[in-house]
C-alpha cells in the first residue's frame, strides 16, 4: 500500500443526495477477534473494506486462521473464517504498531489456545492509551502474564475462570477483550462498569449466535455464563455511527442536503443533537437520517463522553465545523488526553482554534482559505477533509493512509454527493 497518497479538495460545493454507510470498523473488529473462538465456521456479512480490516484478516491468516473473501453487491464483503489451523498464537509488533486494537485478541486467543504472545502496543497519536484494564481483567481470569523484550505473555492451564471484574472506567476494549475471554471460560463473569457502545451489543449476538451466553451488553453490567465450545455463526456487521455522523456533518458544513442510509438512528442521538444546536435541520426515519445545513452554522459546545455521551470519534470532525461557525465553542475532550492534534492543521486553513489540555477554545471565522495540509490520524483526517470541502480554494491533505483505515471508498461516496474530492 502507497503511504504518500494525498487528497486533493476544492471546496465550495454544496454536498447533495443519498449515501448508504457501510458496516462498522469497531463492530467488525472485535467480530474478527471473535472467530477465533468458534469451533465451526463463521460468516460475517457487511464488513467494511477498510485498512483495519484488513490488517486484522492479515493477523488472522498469520495465526493460521483460513479467510474466505466473497465480494457482495451491496459493496460490503462476506468473510467465511474457519480458525481450525489455528497454529502460533504470536501477534508481532509490526500488526499492534499498526492498529492497536489488535490488543483484544489476548481474550480469544487465551480462550482457545491457552497462550498468546503478542508485541505490547505502542502510543498513537491520540495519547498513550494504556492496556492495564485489560491485562488486570485477564489475570483475576486466571492468565499469567509476564512483560518482557517488549512482548505481552500470557498463559493459563486449562480453562479461564470466570470473575468478578470492575473497569476503573468504561473501555471499549477492555470490555470487549474480557467478554472474549470469559465465554470459554469456567464459570460466571460479571463486568462491572463496563462500556454500553451500541459495538458491544453487537458482539454480543454475534457471540451468542455462536452459542454463547451473555447478557446486559449495553447497560454497564454484563453477565458471561461459560460455555464449553462455540459452534457455526451467521452475522451481520451494524451499520457504522460514525461514518453515518461524519456525512451528516459534511452536510452541515457545506450547507448541503444528505440523506444517510443505512443506519439506526438512535445511534446518533448525539451528533443529530449538536448539529441541531448549531443550526442543521435533521429528519429521521427508520433507518435513514437527513441533514440539511444551514447558510451558516451557529457555535455549540461539545464533551465527549462514553457512549450514549458524545463520541470522541466525531470530535475532531465538530472542530472543522466550529471553526467555521458563528461565535465561540469550547470541546471539552474526556476520553483520550491528547486528542487536539488537528487543530495545528486546521489553523493553516485559518481557523481559530486554542487548546489548553483536555480544552480547546474555537472562535468561527467566517471562511476557511485552502492550504495543505498534514492528517495526524483518521478522524483527525476526516475532519481536514471537511475543513477543506468549506474552504476557498483548494486543500491538499497528504497522508491520506490515515483516513483509509477507517472509510471506505470516502472520495466516491463524497464525489457521489457533488464533492470536489480526488485522490493523487
Ligand atoms: C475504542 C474505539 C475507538 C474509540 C474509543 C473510545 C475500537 C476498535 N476503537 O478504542 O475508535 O475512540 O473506543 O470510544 O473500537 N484506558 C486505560 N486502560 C486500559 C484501556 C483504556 O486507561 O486498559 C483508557 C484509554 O487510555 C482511554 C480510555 O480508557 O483514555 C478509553 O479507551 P477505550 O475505550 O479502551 O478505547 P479503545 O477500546 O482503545
Amino acid at each position: 500500500m502507497k503511504t504518500n497518497e494525498r487528497y486533493v479538495v476544492a471546496g465550495g460545493s454544496r454536498l447533495q443526495g443519498r449515501v448508504k454507510v457501510s458496516g462498522a470498523k469497531n463492530a467488525a473488529l472485535p467480530i474478527l477477534a471473535a472467530a477465533l473462538l468458534s469451533s465451526g465456521e463463521s460468516i460475517i456479512h457487511n464488513t467494511p473494506i477498510i485498512r483495519d480490516v484488513n490488517v486484522m484478516l492479515e493477523i488472522l491468516r498469520r495465526l493460521g486462521v483460513d479467510v474466505e473473501e466473497v465480494l457482495t453487491e451491496d459493496s460490503g464483503r462476506t468473510l467465511r473464517i474457519r480458525s481450525d489451523g489455528l497454529t502460533g498464537p504470536e501477534v508481532g509488533a509490526d500488526f499492534t504498531r499498526e492498529m492497536r486494537s489488535s490488543i483484544f485478541l489476548m481474550g480469544p486467543l487465551l480462550a482457545r489456545t491457552g497462550k498468546i504472545r503478542i508485541s505490547y502496543p505502542g502510543g498513537c497519536a491520540i495519547g498513550p492509551r494504556p492496556i492495564d484494564f485489560h491485562l488486570r481483567g485477564l489475570e483475576q481470569m486466571g492468565a499469567k502474564i509476564e512483560e518482557r523484550y517488549g512482548f505481552i505473555e500470557a498463559s493459563v492451564q486449562g480453562r479461564l475462570v470466570g470473575s468478578e471484574i470492575y473497569l476503573d472506567f468504561p473501555s471499549v476494549g477492555a470490555t470487549e477483550n474480557l467478554m472474549m475471554a470469559a465465554v470459554l471460560a469456567d464459570g460466571k463473569t460479571v463486568i462491572r462498569n463496563a462500556a454500553r457502545e451500541p459495538e458491544i451489543v453487537d458482539l454480543q449476538l454475534f457471540l451468542n449466535r455462536m452459542g454463547a451466553k451473555v447478557r446486559g451488553a449495553g447497560l454497564d453490567v454484563i453477565r458471561i455464563q461459560g460455555v464449553k465450545v462455540m459452534g457455526s455463526v451467521e452475522h451481520k456487521v451494524m451499520p457504522d455511527r460514525i461514518e453515518a455522523g461524519t456525512f451528516l456533518a459534511a452536510a452541515a458544513i457545506t450547507g448541503g442536503d444528505v440523506t444517510v442510509e443505512n443506519v439506526i438512528p438512535e445511534h446518533a442521538d448525539a451528533i443529530c443533537a449538536k448539529l441541531r444546536e448549531m443550526g442543521t435541520v435533521i429528519q429521521e426515519g427508520d433507518d435513514w437520517i437527513r441533514a440539511i445545513g444551514p447558510t451558516r452554522l451557529r457555535a455549540a459546545d461539545v464533551k465527549t463522553l462514553p457512549y450514549p455521551g458524545f463520541a470522541t470519534d466525531m470530535q475532531p470532525q465538530m472542530m472543522a465545523l466550529m471553526a467555521v461557525a458563528v461565535g465561540t465553542s469550547i470541546i471539552t475532550e474526556t476520553i483520550f488526553e491528547n486528542r487536539f492534534k488537528v487543530s495545528d492543521e486546521l489553523r493553516r486553513l485559518g481557523a481559530n482554534v486554542k487548546t489548553d489540555g483536555r480544552t480547546a477554545v474555537v472562535q468561527g471565522v467566517s471562511r476557511l482559505s485552502g492550504a495543505r495540509v498534514e492528517c495526524p490520524a483518521l478522524r483527525e483526517g476526516m475532519a481536514l477533509v471537511l475543513a477543506g470541502m468549506a474552504a476557498e480554494g483548494v486543500t491538499t491533505i497528504e497522508q491520506v493512509v490515515h483516513i483509509d483505515r477507517g472509510y471506505q471508498n470516502l472520495e466516491q461516496k463524497l464525489q457521489g454527493l457533488g464533492a470536489q474530492v480526488s485522490r493523487a
